[in-house]
């Protein structure tokens, strides 16, 4: 279930040559070393989704001016730069921007006064935006830009008050990553630059405004807000966010802040977190950044959580009760230390933060909640991975992307980056034993705090304190592969789930014999146990089978976003037009990509599929984020549907690659995602 971002299935163009010796980029003297590492070096390199020049001079603060106007869907007002001139002979500041209305450009000189710069905003590219040049000659210490953003600026959504919970107040949210933040301010948008920031916003006065910065939990609502972030971030993790919002506790240094229907109801689900941090804080070192709240947000939140530092987004999806979701909240504290503390170098690298983030989630949720339960996580991403193995080009499948790999940076997320990643960490650890291993990664979110890295850093860092520590446990030969090979090398650790054994023996009874299993049974079922009975269903099931499991499951209609995602595609293929209302509620009602969007996939392959996804899409989209909006766009634009109605021909049931009643066999004893392209991995 850490298969977020959808891999839609783009023409991946794989550039000549090899990125694996680049510098690391980093800007701030670091502690002392261990003597084993190697010190960065200061130079850059190549971010092929940035336009800046962070070679030649930086943004190391960033202030912020706004005014926050929910009538005309605008930002607008000043950003400053502090700048760190790199190059002495640069006469020029890159930015990236997009969609933005650049009114004036300005240098503070000596005197402070301000003067203006000339400046040129080139024609907007679809994926980067435009490159803002600014004319610097005197390399000024402090620039000024005053901007305005666009209603249809990608890294914000504003949404009218009728699509809020409360219907009362209008509300806005950013999404920066991976490439939005030049949506809503013009900056240097690559993770290799980070600065501090302030902020200073105005909005009408009944709204909230909050920041990935120090916010108050008793912070008045007057319309006029300021904010402090002392800690060095990269641009994707700018965000903020307005309206209708009240505070919850959790514990003196955690809470939530939602909508007043939702905080209280939130709080309780998500009332372990201070169990969490303390957890994460005993393996991988102290908190680091103050308060840690999390920010549940409308259901058109296109994520299911983004680690905005203090200030996790997430999604109210998965706010179901009974806390089985919850390990959304392990894996965005996780990016705490995992990506926020230690920053990839590009997107590319995107590993590097989501790999051992979900790593530390699984490690974290076995903590808090045993063995089994991290093992069911585990078991339904590596069969993800597995399905994604099928179709997904093999040069997607490394661990470190080459440069042009992805077109677009929203689309490089994978299953490969989360579950792959997160398993050579597991094999890692399995390797070394757990103890030294969790030394290792504890000593190596220290020693790169505040830093972006490349692959090649961590390999470094791993060789030193890792290989060459403990000789004749592991080869750099065996390391490389998992980092630059395809698929899931030959000795990867498995992972067995007893609960899913007992699933896996219900669903193969059941499609035997028709005989579904006992209540006792199926009552006590997790989120995770109805998730895999439906994934490891064959590729389709006549609609009597799928009518025998809604009349005794109601898993049509069913609250539940992670069962819905892989109900409603089921009932699509296999032709079960009862189905239908409830799908056209809940593509209407959620935003939420991961979830709606095997759905839209599903139904584009008939035409009939088609015209009915055309037709919901008409009436959610006015809801939906532009991330989202995107995707459905895209999907439906390639549809090439190969049967005329909505019950699958033969030609539509083998285009798909779900498992078949055979696979569910094979996962009750074998459960891994280990590749075809590489040697079957043993089994434990
Ligand atoms: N940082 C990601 C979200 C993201 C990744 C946004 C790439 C844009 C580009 C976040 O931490 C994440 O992984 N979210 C997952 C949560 C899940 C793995 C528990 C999601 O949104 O599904
Ligand atoms: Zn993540």
């Amino acid at each position: 279930m850490r298969h977020p971002i959808l891999m839609l299935s783009l023409a991946a163009i794989l550039a000549a040559g090899c990125n694996r010796d680049p510098a690391p980029a980093t800007e701030t003297a670091q502690p002392a070393a261990p003597a084993t590492a190697a010190a960065p070096a200061a130079a850059a390199i190549t971010d092929e989704f940035s336009y800046a020049q962070p070679d030649k001079v930086r943004i190391a603060d960033l202030a912020l001016d706004l005014a926050l106007d929910f009538a005309a869907k605008q930002l607008s007002g000043t950003a400053t730069y502090t700048l760190e001139w790199k190059d002495q002979s640069a006469t020029e500041l890159v930015l990236d921007a997009r969609a933005l209305t650049i009114d004036k450009v300005e240098a503070e000189g000596a005197g402070g006064a301000w003067a203006p710069l000339q400046f040129a905003l080139a024609p907007e590219d679809k994926t980067l935006g435009s490159k803002l040049t600014i004319q610097a000659p005197q390399r000024p210490a402090k620039v000024r830009v005053t901007y305005k953003t666009s209603p249809e600026a990608s890294g914000l959504q504003w949404l009218e008050a009728s699509m809020t919970a409360g219907k009362q107040h209008p509300f806005m949210f950013s999404q920066s990553q991976q490439i939005h933040a030049r949506s809503w301010v013009p900056l240097q948008d690559t993770p290799q630059v980070r600065f501090t920031y302030t902020a200073h916003v105005t909005a009408p006065a009944e709204a909230m405004v909050l920041m990935s910065a120090d916010n108050d939990p008793k912070a008045v609502r007057d319309g006029d807000y300021s904010f402090k972030m002392p800690q060095k971030i990269p641009s994707y993790l700018l965000a903020i966010a307005a309206g209708d919002l009240v505070f919850e506790p959790i514990s003196q240094r955690a809470g939530v802040w939602a909508e007043p229907g939702m905080a209280s109801r939130a709080a309780e689900e998500f009332s372990d977190t201070e169990k969490m941090i303390q957890t994460a804080e005993k393996l991988y070192g102290p908190y680091r950044w103050d308060r840690y709240d999390i920010l549940v947000l409308p259901p058109s939140f296109p994520y299911g959580g983004m680690e905005n530092p203090r200030l996790t987004f997430a999604t109210p999806t998965v706010v179901t009760g009974d806390k089985s979701l919850v390990s959304l909240v392990a894996h965005e504290l996780a990016h705490s230390w995992s990506g926020n503390l230690v920053t990839f170098a590009t997107p590319n690298d995107a590993w590097l933060n989501e790999g051992f983030t979900s790593y530390v989630e699984n490690r974290l949720i076995e903590a808090l909640y045993g063995q089994e339960r991290a093992a069911q996580e585990t078991v339904i991403g590596r069969n993800e991975l597995k399905a994604e193995y099928k179709t997904i080009d093999p040069k997607l499948q490394v661990l470190s992307l080459k440069p042009g790999a992805v077109a677009d940076p929203d689309e490089a997320s994978s299953s490969t980056v989360y579950t792959k990643g997160a398993w050579l960490l597991q094999f890692l650890e399995q390797r070394f034993g757990r103890a030294d291993f969790d030394a290792f990664l504890r000593g190596y979110f220290d020693h790169y705090a505040f830093q972006s890295i490349p692959t090649t850093e961590f390999l470094k860092y791993a060789k030193a304190n890792l290989l060459d520590k403990h000789p004749g446990k592991l080869t750099m030969q065996e390391l490389e592969q998992w980092v630059y090979e395809p698929g899931i090398p030959p000795g990867a650790p498995q992972v067995q789930s007893r609960g899913f054994s007992v699933v896996d023996a219900a669903r193969v009874a059941w499609l035997g014999s028709a005989q579904l299993p006992a209540p006792a049974v199926t009552s006590a079922w997790s989120t995770q146990e109805w998730v895999h009975f439906i994934e490891s269903m064959p590729e389709t099931l006549t609609p009597e089978q799928l009518k025998q499991l809604d009349d005794a499951y109601k898993l049509t209609g069913t609250p539940n976003g992670e069962i819905a995602q892989r109900w409603y595609p089921l009932t699509v293929r296999s032709g079960y037009a009862e189905a239908r209302p409830a799908i056209a509620e809940f593509l209407q009602r959620i935003g939420r990509r991961k979830l709606i969007m095997p759905t839209y996939e599903a139904l584009v392959k008939t035409d009939d599929g088609l015209a009915f996804a055309k037709d919901v899409f008409a009436k959610a989209r006015p809801g939906y984020h532009p991330i989202t909006t995107a995707s459905v766009e895209a999907t439906i634009a390639q549809a090439k549907p190969a049967a005329a109605s909505a019950t699958p021909t033969s030609d539509a049931a083998a285009a798909e690659d779900k498992p078949t009643a055979d696979d569910a066999e094979k996962n009750a004893t074998h459960t891994d995602g280990t590749s075809g392209t590489a040697e079957p991995a043993e089994t434990n």
